[in-house]
């Protein structure tokens, strides 16, 4: 059988146009003099497709702009960026080839995650206090600066801290037993404290600029939810605290696929005591929270010091669990 089917003949008459023109910038767009392309740019709006997926009252509020301007600015985004949308199955694979994975240092860990934690994804970690989300953050901004034979990812760390609980000793005691140098490690390791919601999403755009020049390789925001949780209170508040969290996990997305990169945020649990069945608590932050990211983790404590972390969402792992400790070196089996 020499005969050729559809689909291949398909294959071989696909034609490959590559275009080799500048890409049109923000200043390209109407109505946009160096005052406006600097409010832009200072409002973290580098990318046309970025704007063009923004409202007039959106784009108006977050860059200072008026809304008619806003609305001109976004109509020729919408025209210039190469809003494209369809990629072909091959393309994903290609992207997905470029995924890189981080040992947590511990096999079970790594296992459960199908060989460790991967780039161009939100990994969330959630669990109760003292249930070890800080420390496997900790764990991962050393390994994260670990050769890749050594299973890291050789990169820099942004740590965005909301709680005051980065500890740079403890880093120095991580990187030790993985026979680093200590000062090393942490001068790749990034740290900013957050001091509220808002202050929190301006230092991902910070994050945005600052890895023009450096090879940003993991992102982690502890906790991603308790300023947005303290901040807005009460039932009248949700909405706008689901938005706002909405598009701040969708900026992160973003730069976890830009950078090739890993975004670990933790989540503390709430309290359900009306849960009828199954554990009685759970992720702040709900759906949204949930549904942005790529996998979530669930840490809880065990018998004698151990931790057991489940896997509860994954697009492509079964479902399972964990057994490691935390210990003065770090994370173990
Ligand atoms: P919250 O931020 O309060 O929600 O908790 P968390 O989930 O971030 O907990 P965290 O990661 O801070 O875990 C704290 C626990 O880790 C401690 O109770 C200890 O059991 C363990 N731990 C932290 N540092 C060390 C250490 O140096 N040696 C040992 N053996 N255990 C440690
Ligand atoms: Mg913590």
């Amino acid at each position: 059988m020499t005969e050729k089917t559809a689909s291949e003949k398909l294959e071989e008459e696909e034609i490959v146009i590559e275009v080799d023109e500048p890409e049109p910038t923000i200043e390209d767009l109407p109505g946009v003099g160096p005052a406006t392309a600097e409010k832009l740019r200072e409002a973290g709006f580098e990318v046309l497709l970025a704007i063009a997926a923004m409202s007039p009252p959106e784009l108006s509020e977050q860059a200072e702009l008026g809304e008619a301007v806003s609305a001109k600015i976004i109509a020729g985004a919408k025209k210039l960026a190469n809003i494209g949308g369809f990629v072909s199955g091959k393309a994903l694979l290609d992207r997905r080839e470029r995924v890189q994975k981080l040992t947590s240092g511990t096999s079970s860990l790594d296992e459960l995650l199908g060989g460790g934690f991967e780039t161009q994804a939100i990994v969330e970690v959630y669990g109760e206090f003292g249930s070890g989300k800080t420390q496997v953050g900790h764990q991962l901004a050393v390994n994260t600066i670990l050769t890749e034979n050594q299973g890291g990812l050789n990169g820099e760390v942004f740590y965005i801290d909301t709680e005051d609980t980065f500890r740079p000793e403890r880093i120095a005691q991580m990187a030790e037993s993985v026979g680093l140098d200590p000062q090393a490690v942490l001068d790749r390791i990034h740290v900013a404290r957050a001091y509220n919601s808002a202050h929190q999403i301006l230092l991902v755009d910070e994050i945005k600029k600052m890895s023009k020049n450096l090879d940003v390789k993991l992102i982690i925001v502890d906790s991603l939810t308790s300023h947005f949780r303290a901040e807005y209170i009460g039932r009248g508040m949700l909405a706008t605290r689901q938005q706002k969290l909405n598009r701040h996990m969708k900026e992160l997305k973003q730069l976890a696929d830009i950078q090739n990169a890993i975004v670990l945020v933790t989540n503390q649990v709430q309290s359900k005591p009306d849960a009828m069945w199954g554990d009685p608590t759970r992720a702040v932050g709900g759906h949204i929270v949930g549904h942005a990211s790529t996998f979530r983790l669930y840490l809880r404590k065990s018998k004698g010091g151990r931790r057991i972390a489940r896997l509860v969402d994954s697009p492509n792992l079964p479902e399972g669990e964990a057994v490691f400790t935390v210990t003065s070196e770090g994370l173990q089996d």
